[in-house]
């Protein structure tokens, strides 16, 4: 099977955790096939409070109702996807620059589900360079912060996020304590969020590979 038809699967398996009301829709090509799977069962469900701008886009390209999150209340569920993703259910996330508005809409929901392929399950994250979300003018100060923990920060280049920040890629970090360096990376002042997802981890991962689509839970 392809990444894509891994992918594809995964988010299949997702509409079984769609529940009536309104859910959270996280950013990317997996989220978009999660997307293009509810478009199919849009009567089971009110609509959808989006991720970014992209995925309330794709959402009401389907006509999909888009909800402000602070027009609604707790969430049911949030789905999304992630770069890297340990057997503890700790996500890299924000590859595609939409990390923050996705740790908003997650810990505003009650179950996290992640849609990974075989391909993003790791031991030790890091591998993936790990995206911080800077405000612009603190961006070389941040940069410097960044080297001092042992990473190499990159620039991501022409990139603006939707919040119009800056994302800082960093490379070179192996994260041994997801939950310590999150917290370290918050306390950075002019860092506006990391793409560490481990004080709010998943509480489901749907994991696309060969033999089917896994299901793991935090724990198991
Ligand atoms: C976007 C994200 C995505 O969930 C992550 O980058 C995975 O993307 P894809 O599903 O395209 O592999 O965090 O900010």
């Amino acid at each position: 099977m392809t990444q894509d038809e891994l992918k594809q699967a995964v988010a299949r398996a997702a509409i079984d955790y769609v529940p009536q009301g309104i859910i959270g829709v996280g950013t990317g090509s997996t989220a978009n096939f999660f997307i293009d799977e509810l478009a199919k069962v849009k009567g089971r469900f009110d609509g959808a409070v989006a991720s970014s701008e992209a995925t309330a886009q794709r959402l009401k390209s389907h006509g999909i109702a888009v909800y402000e999150l602070n027009n609604v209340g707790e969430l049911e569920i949030y789905v999304d996807g992630a770069d890297e993703i340990t057997k503890h259910l700790h996500m890299v996330k924000g590859g595609g620059g939409a990390l923050t508005r996705e740790k908003i809409v997650a810990a505003c929901a009650k179950k996290f589900i992640c849609l990974a392929d075989a391909s993003k399950l790791v031991d030790v994250m890091g591998k993936f360079p790990l995206p911080v979300e800077v405000i612009p003018m603190a961006r070389s100060y941040v940069a410097r912060e960044l080297v001092k923990l042992g990473g190499q920060p990159r620039l991501r280049e022409g990139f603006t996020t939707d919040n119009g920040n800056v994302i800082l890629d960093v490379l070179g970090l192996t994260i041994m304590n997801p939950v310590e360096l999150e917290t370290k990376l918050n306390q950075i002042v002019g860092v506006v969020t990391n793409g560490l997802f481990a004080l709010r981890p998943a509480d489901v991962l749907l994991l696309g590979t060969a033999d089917g689509v896994k299901t793991m839970k935090a724990g198991d």
